[in-house]
């Protein structure tokens, strides 16, 4: 038999897509660097075997793939996708598709097919999130590309997609990078969801005095209710686990020292480039920068731990919590989708922000049911509204801000960190500042550089009377 698709890359992702493809009832050759890999994940994958071709060689595995063939690369972002795909070139027939499904910078995929426009080789950049579960039993699939590419493996990504009330979580979304982009995004936003539960954890933890055990029926609650996500639910599930070794808290046991792979960085710093305001990720991001400097860190709170004040607590403060999240979450996302539709202007994708909100709904990280409602607020929009003035958000903004502003400014004197959520208060503030304070920066820049400045009272470019002669 030949295979109807090939899959390089064998690691937790792509073993568990290679699985799930193969459940779906699509026929997958698969292949991987360390052939070792290949027999052992052959092996494992039970009566699933019937449908997976394993090659011990890249040619082996290329035959092994009816053409044209589409071949989904599994493997580390970066120079090795570069690698593999000058492996395949001399291998494969004009038409066949290579699929990048890793966390690929949509800047490499904006190049990569750029180089194989023309050659007869085809190229997508896919976006795939839901780790190991969702990777094996639906994942969200955020494609770019040229469409007719993706018309031909539509079926099998529809098939192996994860399903939201019957819908397939998996979109074209757009030309080349599109794809890629939109899933560096979501981990954008991924990062500040994180970033500000971790901060309502540390209120909690270091400002009531609450234990884990404590916390996590208070997060199982917030997830009954308007914070319903994926997020709040595993956060709950890690506070209510034990170390198997010592029987405390797993959660106790963890280094507050936070990993990252890139994906939040380059959300951030697309922000910047496009000159969006995205101030949750920039926050998160800088969170994990900061969280690295642990020995720094230790000593810092040895020369500065009396600036420490006990929290004001009321009654109200954790459901202000709550409403500090849901205001947060609202502007990081404002902010996130934001940075598409800036992303859709300047690279040409057009980029349809319902579908993105919709396909996010289940199998990704950031699922939730707020994603649905972000769906219907940008339905009809052409994207260019910020989600902080569409009715429904104005109406939930209005009633968590409260909350925001109250936790933010108890956890500022109390002397406990919560940048992305600090962050979140002052880009709703400024957001909704008619007059704002950039008339000074103007007036500062005139001054010192004869940058000019607008006036309130007539058109055209001014200067201050600063009375400064440079001859
Ligand atoms: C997903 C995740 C996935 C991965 C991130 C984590 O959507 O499935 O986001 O892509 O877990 O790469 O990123 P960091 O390692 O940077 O936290």
């Amino acid at each position: 038999m030949q295979a109807e698709i090939g899959l390089i890359g064998l690691g937790t992702m792509g073993s568990n897509l290679a699985l799930n493809i193969a459940e779906n009832g699509h026929d997958i050759a698969v292949f991987n660097r360390t052939t070792a890999k290949t027999g052992t994940f052959f092996e494992a994958a039970g009566e699933l075997r019937s449908k997976i071709i394993p090659c011990s060689s890249i040619e082996e595995f290329v035959r092994a793939i009816r053409p044209p063939r589409p071949i989904i690369m599994m493997i580390l972002a970066g120079e090795p996708v570069d690698e593999q795909i000058d492996v395949l070139r001399p291998l494969l027939a004009k038409g066949d598709i290579m699929i990048d499904a890793g966390n690929a910078n949509f800047r490499d995929t904006l190049r990569r097919t750029r180089t194989l426009e023309g050659t007869g080789f085809h190229y997508l950049g896919v976006g795939v999130s839901g780790g190991e579960v969702g990777a094996r039993h639906g994942p969200s699939i955020m494609v770019g590309g040229a469409q007719a590419s993706y018309a031909r493996v539509e079926p099998v990504l529809l098939d192996i997609s994860a399903k939201y009330e019957g819908q397939p979580c998996c979109a074209w979304l757009g030309e080349d990078g599109a794809g890629h982009l939109v899933k560096t995004i979501h981990n954008g936003i991924e990062y500040a969801d994180m970033q500000m539960i971790a901060e309502i954890y540390g209120i909690m933890r270091d400002g009531l005095g609450m234990t884990p055990k404590d916390m996590a029926p208070v997060f199982s609650r917030w997830n009954e209710g308007r914070l319903n996500s994926y997020l709040i639910e595993i956060t709950a599930a890690v506070l209510e686990t034990d170390d198997a070794e010592t029987g405390k808290p797993i959660v106790d046991i963890i280094l507050d020292r936070a990993g990252q792979k890139g994906t939040g960085r380059w959300s951030a710093i697309e922000a910047q480039q496009l000159g969006v305001a995205a101030t949750g990720i920039e926050a998160a991001v800088a969170a994990r920068s900061l969280s690295a400097l642990k020995t720094e860190r230790e000593a810092a709170a040895k020369v500065y731990h009396s600036f420490n004040e006990p929290l004001q607590r009321d009654a109200a403060l954790l459901q202000d919590l709550e409403l500090a999240l849901l205001a947060g979450k609202i502007a990081a996302y404002a902010q996130g989708f934001a940075v598409m539709s800036g992303a859709s202007r300047d690279y040409r994708w057009d980029l349809p922000l319902p579908e993105i909100a919709r396909i996010w709904r289940a199998g990704c990280i950031i699922r939730s049911q707020f994603l649905s409602e972000i769906a219907t607020a940008f339905e009809g929009t052409e994207g260019q509204t910020n989600l902080l003035m569409m009715p429904a958000f104005v109406q939930m903004m209005s009633e968590a801000q409260g909350g925001l502003r109250r936790v933010v400014a108890r956890a500022a004197t109390a002397g406990l960190p919560v940048p992305a959520l600090a962050s979140a208060l002052s880009y709703f503030d400024m957001y909704r500042q008619a007059r704002g304070t950039a008339n000074l920066i103007q007036g500062q820049r005139d001054y010192f550089g004869a940058h000019s400045f607008e006036r309130i009272d007539k058109p055209g470019a001014h200067h201050g009377p600063w009375g400064i002669d440079v001859m």
